[in-house]
C-alpha cells in the first residue's frame, strides 16, 4: 500500500513537471522575452576601406530575421561599449544621450548597451509603425534613435551624435553584406507615444536593417 502511494505521487510529480515544461514552452513561443545577446565578434568583417567602398542605402529587404549573433554585432557596432564607460560612437561632451530601440517581428526592445541585452518593451509586431515607407513592415529590424534632451549638449549636437551611430550601422552592414537605410521618414509623435517616452526623450532618426533582396 505504502509503495503504491509513493509510486502514484512520483507519477503525479512527473506529470506536473511535464505540464509545467509544456506550458513554459508554449508561453515562450507566444510571448517575446528579453534577449541576452551573445558576446560580439570583434575580429571579423571586411577591411575598413572595403566597407567604405560598399557603403550604400538599400530599400529592399528579405523577410528573413537576423540571428542573435548578427544582432549582437550590429548593436555593439552601432552604439555598444568598447572600453570602460565609453562607446563605439562619440557624443558631445560624452553625454551619451542616445539610446537605441529595436523594432522586430516579435516585439519592441530597448538596447541596454551596458549589459548588451535587449529588454522587451512591447510584445507583438509593430514594424509597420516604424516608418512611413512600405519596406519597414517587412524588414526584420528597424532601429529607433532615442535622444534624451536632459542629457544632451543641445539639439544640434544630439542630431550630430545620431549621424555617428548611423554610419557605424552603415559600415557594419557593408562589412556583413546586409542592407540598410537611414530614415527621417517616420511619424515622430506616434512612435514616441508607442514607446511611452517621457517628455525629455524623442526619436531623432530611424534606420532599417535586413538581408538584401
Ligand atoms: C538624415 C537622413 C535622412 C534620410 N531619410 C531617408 C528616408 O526617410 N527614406 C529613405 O529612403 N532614405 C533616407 N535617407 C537616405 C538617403 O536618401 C541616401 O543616403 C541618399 O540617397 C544617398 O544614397 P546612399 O546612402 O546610397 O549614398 C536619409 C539619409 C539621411 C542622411
Amino acid at each position: 500500500m505504502v509503495i503504491f502511494v509513493r509510486r502514484k505521487s512520483k507519477i503525479y510529480n512527473m506529470i506536473k513537471l511535464v505540464i509545467i515544461f509544456l506550458f513554459s514552452l508554449l508561453t515562450s513561443s507566444l510571448f517575446a522575452q528579453d534577449i541576452q545577446l551573445p558576446t560580439p565578434d570583434k575580429k571579423g568583417g571586411k577591411t575598413l576601406m572595403q566597407a567604405l567602398s560598399e557603403r550604400k542605402s538599400s530599400r529592399e529587404f528579405k523577410e528573413k530575421e537576423l540571428p542573435n549573433d548578427v544582432l549582437s554585432n550590429l548593436l555593439w557596432a552601432a552604439n555598444g561599449f568598447n572600453r570602460e564607460g565609453k562607446r563605439t560612437a562619440p557624443t558631445a561632451n560624452n553625454r551619451q544621450e542616445l539610446e537605441l530601440y529595436v523594432v522586430m517581428k516579435s516585439g519592441i526592445y530597448f538596447y541596454n548597451a551596458r549589459e548588451h541585452k535587449l529588454l522587451l518593451i512591447k510584445n507583438g509586431d509593430y514594424r509597420k509603425s516604424a516608418g512611413t515607407q512600405a519596406y519597414v513592415a517587412n524588414a526584420p529590424v528597424n532601429i529607433l534613435f532615442v535622444s534624451d534632451s536632459g542629457k544632451a549638449s543641445g539639439k544640434n549636437y544630439a542630431y550630430t551624435d545620431c549621424g555617428f551611430v548611423s554610419q557605424n550601422i552603415y559600415l557594419y552592414c557593408a562589412s556583413e553584406g546586409l542592407a540598410t537605410v537611414v530614415r527621417g521618414s517616420y511619424d515622430k509623435k506616434a512612435l514616441e507615444e508607442l514607446l511611452l517616452l517621457p517628455a525629455s526623450q524623442e526619436v531623432l532618426l530611424t534606420q532599417t536593417v535586413g538581408y538584401p533582396k
